[in-house]
């Protein structure tokens, strides 16, 4: 993937729902960032494939920059509760709102599908995406000791009500 200039403004960016035809920059990108969910091909094939669990994958494009991808969040949509599994902005563009406009987006849409509760784990040593879940609004509301590997560490399991208009 091609680097680019860091955003000024979030102004130029497209956020939009990703196709089929985005799944190999959404895997560079998150191959490139080491405190993201890291995912084998397999489960990167299964994404948008029939009969795979139902999910909700936005990606954040720099129109400036012929579209290149510069974030995305994946979430698991189940019926009355979505998992964020996964969201991850391009190093050069990071600090610039564009997480929390992914995950705002994300947020507004299960409002819209009359979801109650968004929820996610984060490893306890990632302070930036911790305090971005926390901005939003998100709480703590368990541990999972030692559920991560290489390195190992605690998980955080952090969630939100959503509460409708
Ligand atoms: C976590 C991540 C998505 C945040 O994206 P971002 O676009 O930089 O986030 P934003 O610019 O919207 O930041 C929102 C707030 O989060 C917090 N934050 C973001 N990066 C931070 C950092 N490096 N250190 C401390 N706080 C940080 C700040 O409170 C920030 O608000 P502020 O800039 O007004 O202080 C990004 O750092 C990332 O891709 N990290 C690697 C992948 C990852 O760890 N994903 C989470 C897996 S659970």
């Amino acid at each position: 993937m091609r680097r680019s200039s860091p955003l000024r403004s979030l102004d130029r960016v497209l956020i939009r729902n990703a196709t089929p035809d985005d799944v190999s920059f959404i895997r560079a990108l998150e191959e490139q960032a080491e405190t993201a969910a890291h995912w084998n091909s397999r489960e990167y094939d299964a994404l948008f494939s029939p009969g795979a669990p139902r999910r909700f994958v936005l990606i954040a494009a720099d129109e400036a920059e012929t579209s290149q991808l510069c974030g995305f969040v994946i979430a698991r949509c189940g019926v009355d509760e979505w998992e964020i599994e996964n969201v991850v902005v391009a190093d050069q563009h990071r600090r610039s709102g564009l997480g929390t406009a992914l995950l705002s987006q994300l947020l507004q849409q299960a409002r819209e599908s009359s979801i109650t509760s968004v929820l996610l784990e984060v490893r306890h040593s990632n302070a930036a995406a911790r305090r971005l879940y926390e901005k939003l609004g998100f709480s703590e509301v368990g541990r999972r000791p030692n559920y991560y590997r290489e390195p190992p560490e605690d998980a955080l399991l952090l969630k939100i009500s959503i509460s409708f208009p």
